[in-house]
């Protein structure tokens, strides 16, 4: 039998994940929070899981280097990936925002400036409200961009609120809720068809179980 693939994002889904994992009977004895290993096997059950950028999950799973993946729906509107989505798992559960500097207001004699993560983002989000706007694409520490100059607002995930509320920052508007998918190879959920089957039957009744 093969193994199933499972791509997993480094960081806070990941923890979760595997408690679920657990919970359906797959499991990974060398997993611990900790560690620095990028592949668990569940050799009894064929399952191993590789851990990836979070942001690459849509990517793995597309191209069938991973059969399954858990990722944020934030990752997959930004890849849009061609993967089967498959169910919304409730947790990793957080919003897309606007933020912006206390007390910021707006300058409309020209293009506000949006730093963001996820530009397609940003761009359907001010399309939609038809207010033109320059995107400016960072890779991280984007709550820095309006408090020294780079943008005026910025567009991005927000959990607890918290590296909003350290830095100086409130949401002005939300775009969006957004939680962990389940997606799927499109070839491998016909080649591996039951085994995937298995995994996902066992994670819907667990997550029924637990509503
Ligand atoms: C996200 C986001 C914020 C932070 C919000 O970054 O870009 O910086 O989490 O979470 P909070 O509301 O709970 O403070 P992430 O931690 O995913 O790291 P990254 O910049 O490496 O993507």
């Amino acid at each position: 039998m093969d193994y199933v693939n499972i791509a997993l994002g480094k960081g806070r889904l990941a923890e979760k994940a595997f408690v679920w994992f657990e919970k359906i009977g797959i499991c990974f004895p060398e997993y611990n929070k900790k560690s620095r290993k990028l592949i668990f096997v569940d050799e009894t059950e064929k399952i191993r899981v590789v851990f990836v950028k979070a942001s690459d999950v849509p990517i793995y799973v597309e191209q069938g280097a991973a059969d399954i993946g858990i990722a944020g729906k934030d990752t997959l509107i930004e890849s849009k990936a061609n993967v089967y989505e498959i169910m919304d798992l409730g947790f990793g559960k957080c919003k897309f925002s606007v933020a912006a500097p206390k007390g910021f207001e707006e300058k409309l004699d020209r293009k506000r400036k949006v730093a963001t993560k996820y530009p397609k983002v940003a761009k359907n989000h001010y399309e939609k409200k038809g207010e033109p706007i320059e995107i400016i694409k960072l890779n991280g520490s984007v709550e820095l961009a309006p408090i020294i100059g780079l943008s005026d607002v910025i567009v991005d995930i927000v959990e607890t609120g918290t590296t909003l509320k350290e830095n100086g920052l409130e949401v002005i508007e939300d775009i969006c809720e957004i939680s962990a998918r389940l997606i799927v190879n499109k070839v491998s959920f016909k080649t591996k068809n039951e085994q995937i089957y298995k995994i996902i039957k066992g994670l819907k009744n667990s997550l029924e179980k637990s509503i």
